[in-house]
């Protein structure tokens, strides 16, 4: 959950480092801080609790001395609070080494006693400075970075990406990773070392992939790669697909604005060439670790997820069983292993995740493929430890999401699942020619009709500042309204820090009406009236049961719709879609609404508190 950054060439370090906080600043943001190796060969340090802008001010106040090698780190705390002491780097050999951590060592008590009783003393409560004491105890007997630095991975439990430098090594960072993401920049006469590649995308597009338990040391020249047995390792080079504006906001108020306005494109993208007239194409991507006898074997399926990953699941549930007519389960995965679930040879594991690095659900899958479940992973984030785990990706293709709050990538995972929910239906002939046509031409028609709804912004802008002393709110869909009810209370209560729920409007009578009293804001997914299915009149019943207890009604339904107009005080319009596609374009209002409810409260949009875009611990 923290960011981390390594530089060794030319450049001012200070400068690449910190440009690279900036950009992994949404992995965590209670503390940041640096270490480099000035040129008079002495480690100069500087770390403040705070935002990244703190750290940032003091360097231009106190700047440290020019360097060519240096480490960088934004953290979310985990043991120990965000403080300037527990802030990283974290120092061992008498201050002449430095190290930052991203995860957890889990057997920190045993080492730290083992140091105490040899003398050693600790200044803050972190985990991470017992790897750096152990660290400098090694490089005390060994003089060597890498042989010491391999001598304490050895000895850590837990998740963990350490990062280290030495006053004695100018010219050099060492990292590992096991557990936790840890990305090489290969550049010209530098090189790079990242938490993913948006900290250093803006000087090298080639990158290099680290496997679990490997140990890298970066040079000007040259990376070297090894296992935690020293044995030499082959990295996997691959082109970083975006460059460095994709990651700028661009002249939009927030990320998460940039974000929400990309999302036709995020749904193009992730569609491009993946589609035909007739049907999907997704052989080549999903062949070797899933291909046709793969697929035909499947008996059921099981999508896990963690937040708005799993809605999106939800969603893909819906479009699998009804295209496919595979049995689908949705799991958060932090629940999923701990509850000895059955798997077989016939189990497809589809896991979800946008960072492709959320420790529950790499675990989840990790347990899936232990147990001999196939494993295909759906995943925005190239090269990501999740990706490279499963037996075949689906990448989407939403381009970076910077926000804490996920919004493009939920509607790019959407889509991902209802290719593959196309994709099954299509090799085990269960969608009709016809069929399957008009769901494709549904499927292309999203991004401009997503841009019109976006394009309704001023109206919710409007909606979210009169409700700006709100203390609570509700959302209630039906069907595949039912997860969009779900994300808009979950961004309402990340980014607002109001109390909001998402039920599913038929659970209401069974209990939650309760909760409505006079003037409760309550947000209403309404389906389309033209569906033959449609669930309308029963979700137009339950309008009516919680307006005659007092609710104020906010309905996002269709365009024409005019059954909901007696019994909703606002109403949001959304064009004229399919009822799975529906929710892709009435969950665009409900991000917008809690976006500017939160700006409208003076809230950080972008990084709201407690919070970190990629959660890499358990
Ligand atoms: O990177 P992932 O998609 O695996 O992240 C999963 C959740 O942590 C994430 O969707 C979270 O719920 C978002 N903050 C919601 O906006």
């Amino acid at each position: 959950m923290c960011g981390i950054v390594g530089y060794v060439g030319p450049r001012d370090a200070i400068e690449v480092l910190v440009g690279g906080l900036k950009r992994l600043e949404y992995r965590g943001y209670d503390s940041a801080g640096v270490a480099v190796i000035g040129g008079d060969g002495e480690l100069a340090t500087h770390k403040r609790a705070g935002k990244l802008g703190v750290l940032q001010r003091d360097l231009v106040a106190e700047p440290l001395p020019r360097s060519e090698t240096g480490i960088g780190h934004t953290r979310w705390a985990t043991h120990g609070g965000p403080t300037d002491v527990n802030a990283h780097p974290h120092l061992g050999d008498h201050g002449r080494l430095a190290l930052i951590h991203n995860g957890i060592i889990e057997n920190y008590a045993a080492l730290r006693d083992e140091l105490a009783a040899e003398g050693y003393t600790f200044a803050s409560e972190t985990d991470t400075e017992i790897a750096a004491v152990l660290l400098g105890r090694e490089y005390g007997r060994t003089n060597d970075l890498v042989g010491a630095f391999r001598a304490v991975v050895g000895r850590l439990h837990g998740a963990f990406t350490l990062l280290a430098v030495h006053a004695d090594e100018p010219g050099l960072v060492v990292g590992a990773r096991r557990n936790s993401p840890l990305v090489v920049g290969l550049g010209d006469g530098e090189q790079f070392l990242g938490s993913d590649v948006a900290a250093f995308v803006q000087y090298t597009r080639r990158a290099l992939a680290i496997g679990q338990d490997e140990i890298v040391a970066i040079r000007p020249d040259g990376i070297e790669l090894m296992d935690f047995e020293g044995r030499p390792v082959q990295g996997e080079e691959y082109e970083i697909a975006w460059d460095a504006s994709a990651a700028d906001k661009g002249g939009w108020s927030s990320f998460m604005a940039k974000e929400i306005s990309e999302e036709p494109d995020a749904i193009e993208q992730t569609l491009l060439g993946r589609l035909h007239d007739d049907g999907v194409d997704l052989d080549e991507e999903l062949a070797p670790g899933i291909d046709d006898d793969v697929v035909r074997s499947i008996t059921r399926i099981l999508l896990l997820g963690a937040g708005t990953a799993s809605y999106s699941g939800l969603l893909g549930k819906y479009a699998i069983e009804k295209w496919a007519g595979v049995p689908v389960e949705v799991e958060l995965a932090h629940e999923f292993r701990y509850r000895d679930p059955v798997l077989d040879a016939g189990t497809l594991v589809v896991s979800i995740s946008q960072s492709g690095e959320t420790m529950d659900t790499l675990m989840a899958v990790r347990y899936a493929a232990e147990r001999g479940a196939r494993t295909l992973s759906i995943c925005n984030t190239q090269g990501a430890t999740i990706a490279r785990e499963s037996d075949a990706v689906l990448y989407t293709r939403a381009g970076p999401e910077v926000a804490v709050a996920s919004t493009k990538a939920f509607s790019a995972q959407v889509i991902a699942l209802y290719l593959l929910g196309l994709h099954l239906a299509q090799k085990r002939g269960t969608l009709g020619a016809e069929e399957t046509r008009r769901l494709v031409a549904d499927l292309r028609a999203l991004p401009a009709q997503l841009q019109t709804v976006l394009e309704s912004g001023g109206e919710v802008r409007e909606l979210a500042r009169s409700m700006s002393d709100t203390r609570s709110v509700l959302f209630l869909g039906r069907h595949a309204g039912y997860p969009i009810a779900l994300e808009g209370a979950l961004k309402l209560k990340e980014l607002a820090y109001i109390h909001a729920e998402g039920f599913a409007a038929g659970e209401l009578k069974h209990g939650p009406i309760a909760l409505i009293e006079p003037g409760q804001r309550v947000f209403v997914v309404v389906p389309s009236p033209r569906d033959r299915n449609s669930l309308h009149p029963k979700v137009i019943s339950n309008i009516q049961e919680i307006r005659a207890r007092g609710a104020h009604v906010l309905a996002v339904a269709e365009a024409g719709d005019v059954a909901v107009l007696p019994y909703a005080d606002d109403v949001l319009r959304i064009p004229l879609a399919g009822p799975l596609f529906e929710p892709l374009l009435a969950v665009a209002p409900l991000q917008m609404f809690a976006m500017e409810l939160a700006a409208a409260k003076g809230l950080d949009v972008d990084q709201p508190r407690n919070l970190a875009k990629s959660v890499t611990v358990e």
